[in-house]
């Protein structure tokens, strides 16, 4: 009995200790920052940062892809706050799910690492509008991202609101909390002469509006030569090893370093050598830097209707060291975690004092960081981007290939060179197998041609679309009823009728008498649309409905949010035989925004009634609703829908979109190299794949959005396809012998 006693209270203590250790915050830290570097508590650290955005990925998913970074050496996680998610409609707030940044926030600083909260509020990113929901555009009198009272109060209103909710859950580093540093605007110096006399006035208001919201952390403006104290201005960019902060007070820091680039649709796939990346940050590092963050870490999935734009696809895989899926993607990860070792063995050095540099042969750059208690590390770089070299320093002598640093932290022996890798490559692949749940039992609702809703309303003249639609939908239907008379040209004998629309874009289909006479569709360069197509009309009654498009809103440029989008015209007949045309611009137009399945909710799969009067399941027709229903496809690996097969449009899976597919749209045949050369100054366009492919097949299906039976897949598809010929498709990582064996039919 006694003993028993005992080990209860013995129990009882562990436990009270044990939530007393979870209770209580970590010890407040301070944070500040000096010309070297930011200091924590008392003490400079030379900090790796990599770029996580909560919402590209699903919380289930969140704790693996921190591990992985900590894993891989990252000190730090960035990640910007995307308002247009937390803020729907004007104070209507939504922090749930894959919107939960707390949550986010909460597992980093639980793993043991920091965070950059880069609260923008505009961000960039590649997402819709650059974050900025779309009812700021209507708020009377706005002017986005300049000295405006009415676009300040709501920027101030949303700035606050973040910092007070981390405030409240202790979340800056000033309270325990894993928030060292916070970004406010993102890039504005890049375009802030399109803002004319009312730039600088915002950015020394957002400043101060910033500082004033006393975080106990530095704020960084990112691209803003001019950022004002105490705001420390960093560099973004594919290499920063040249920049200088404004003040000598500042450290030099670097807030994106590009790991790859985005993926547009209609473009080529994009990948940057980690020799490359290597050299970047190993300069950066010798020339002074002690804060580098990877933009992107893991990159992710553009989910839903976030894509930015237009044309920005549905994965934002980045090439980054975690792939879309959030597996290690090698040699990349294993690569730069080599590198981060190599750096971090210098740290102490470095923290005490600037370099010193010097030139040991024409593009061979030496720094050294010696100490006066006589620690000694340095960089040694060749920047010749042909010719190999061997340097001598300190009387040995240092083989160095060109485009590469070696990294010496005792001033002797070589920890790493960057263009050296140890790491093995692995070869992601997309594989069907027979154990692999199919897609079958297809039904579908045709969504109606032209006018359905009874919200549809007429308009002399043609509308802009961002205006007309607010973002609710990417669909907008101009539509016109016209009456033609037997005895127009037109119908003469030998006539051909052709029916010209221009578009500010993104895309546009054209339907004559309900029938698809013809689409058109921008690109990432242009997203303007000119369409020519020949029209059959008929004496009497003709209708002419055209369905415009949007693929993800303007994300980037001075003003971009008043890019516009739809027909602004002019919309012309025009007979190829008599030279006849008609204006039809200024007609009476009938407007309806958004689909009819799209009111009616059929992306949840729950308004589909079984076809049994129509047998045949309709293929390679325009504007379809497409559903079926599977089970759970087996084990953990992550899972795709290869979409070969279909046209373009949205799907939803048990009601949640996994976004835009469009795997017809093909990137251009030329512009691509079989191999890539690492050494030279890298850029957006340099390193391309996959020329004349279609710039994305597989579509990312998180799998904690399935349940074991009865899951439902929703298309809308818009111009034309096959949903039998869809499937699903895991995504492999492993060793190549390994996986042969189960592999019924490999499509990387
Ligand atoms: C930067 C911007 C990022 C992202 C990046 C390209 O200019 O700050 O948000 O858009 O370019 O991926």
């Amino acid at each position: 009995m006694r003993g028993g006693g005992v080990s209860v209270v013995a129990a009882l203590a562990v436990a009270l200790l044990q939530f007393l250790a979870a209770v209580t915050p970590s010890a407040a830290a301070n944070v500040t920052y000096d010309h070297r570097a930011l200091v924590i508590d008392g003490k400079r650290r030379l900090l790796i940062s990599g770029s996580i955005h909560y919402p590209r990925s699903t919380p289930q998913m969140w704790p693996d892809l921190i591990q992985k970074s900590k894993d891989g050496g990252l000190d730090v996680i960035e990640t910007y706050v995307f308002w247009d998610l937390h803020e729907p409609a004007r104070n209507q707030y939504d922090f749930e799910g894959r919107k939960d940044i707390v949550k986010f926030v909460k597992l980093v600083g639980k793993a043991g690492l920091f965070v950059h909260l880069r609260i923008g509020p505009y961000v960039c990113a590649e997402w819709n509008y650059g974050g900025f929901p779309l009812w700021l555009h209507f708020i009377p009198g706005i002017e986005l991202r300049s000295d405006n009272e009415p676009f300040k109060a709501e920027m101030q209103r949303f700035t606050k609101k973040i910092v007070d909710l981390m405030k409240k859950e202790n979340l800056y580093a000033s309270q325990g909390g894993p928030i060292i540093l916070s970004q406010i605007e993102n890039e504005y110096g890049n375009i802030q002469s399109d803002y004319g006399p009312r730039a600088k006035p915002y950015i020394e208001w957002a400043a101060a509006m910033a500082t004033s919201l006393n975080t106990g952390v530095p704020w960084v403006m990112c691209q803003q030569a001019d950022a004002p104290d105490p705001i420390i201005n960093t560099c973004n960019g594919f290499y920063c090893d040249q920049f200088t902060p404004n003040s000598n007070s500042k450290p030099k820091m670097w807030t994106e370093n590009w790991t790859g680039w985005y993926l547009s649709f209609g473009g080529p796939l994009p990948y940057r050598p980690v020799e490359d990346i290597a050299f970047a940050v190993a300069r950066f590092f010798q020339r002074g830097g002690t804060f580098q963050n990877y933009y992107m870490y893991h990159g992710g999935t553009n989910f839903g209707r976030s894509t930015g734009g237009p044309f920005i696809a549905t994965s934002y895989d980045y090439d980054a060291p975690l792939d879309e899926y959030g597996q290690i993607s090698q040699p990349k990860w294993g690569h730069l975690k080599d590198l981060h070792k190599a750096i971090k063995r210098c740290e102490e050095a470095m923290l005490e004092m600037d370099p010193t540099i010097t030139y040991l042969g024409p593009n061979v750059e030496a720094s050294v960081y010696k100490t006066g208690s006589g620690l000694c590390s340095a960089f040694l770089a060749n920047l010749d981007n042909k010719a190999d070299t061997t340097v001598t320093f300190n009387g040995h002598s240092y083989p160095l290939p060109a485009w590469s640093v070696s990294i010496l932290p005792d001033c002797k022996n070589v920890a790493l060179n960057t263009a050296k890798i140890n790491s093995v490559a692995t070869i992601p692949r997309f594989v069907r197998k027979s154990s692999v749940a199919a897609l079958s039992g297809w039904s579908w609702i045709k969504e109606p041609v032209g006018i359905s809703s009874n919200k549809a309303f007429p308009k002399v003249g043609l509308l802009e679309q961002i205006n007309t639609t607010a973002d609710k939908s990417d669909y907008l239907w101009y539509s016109l009823r016209g009456e033609m008379k037997a005895d127009e040209p037109f119908f003469k004998n030998g006539s051909q009728t052709l029916l010209h629309v221009e578009s500010l874009g993104h895309a546009l289909h054209v339907f004559i008498n309900g029938r698809l006479a013809g689409s058109g569709k921008g690109s990432s360069n242009s997203a303007k649309v000119a369409v020519v197509v020949p029209v059959n009309l008929v004496p009497g009654k003709n209708n002419i409905d055209l369905l415009s498009l949007t693929v993800g809103l303007q994300n980037y440029g001075g003003h971009f949010d008043l890019s516009g989008a739809g027909i602004t015209g002019p919309v012309q007949l025009k007979d190829k035989k008599s030279g006849l045309s008609i204006d039809l611009s200024s007609q009476r137009w009938t407007y309806q925004v958004g689909l009819k399945g799209e009111e009616l909710g059929f992306f949840n799969g729950d308004k589909f009634s079984p076809r049994t009067s129509q047998s045949t399941l309709p293929k390679n027709q325009p504007l379809i609703w497409y559903k079926a229903t599977f089970d759970a496809p087996g084990g953990d690996t992550p899972l795709a829908i290869d979409f070969r097969g279909m046209g373009k449009g949205e799907a939803w899976v048990n009601g949640q979109s996994i976004g835009r597919y469009w795997p017809k749209y093909a990137a251009p045949s030329t512009g691509c190299t079989d191999t890539c050369d690492y050494r030279g100054a890298y850029s957006a366009t340099k390193c391309l794949k996959n020329c004349g492919q279609p710039s994305q097949i597989y579509y990312h299906v998180p799998r904690s959005w399935l349940r074991p039976k009865g899951n439902v897949v929703v298309l809308f598809e818009e111009a034309g396809g096959d949903p039998t010929k869809i499937s699903f498709v895991t995504r492999e990582v492993g060793g190549v012998a390994e996986e042969s064996l189960a592999v019924e039919d490999s499509c990387s």
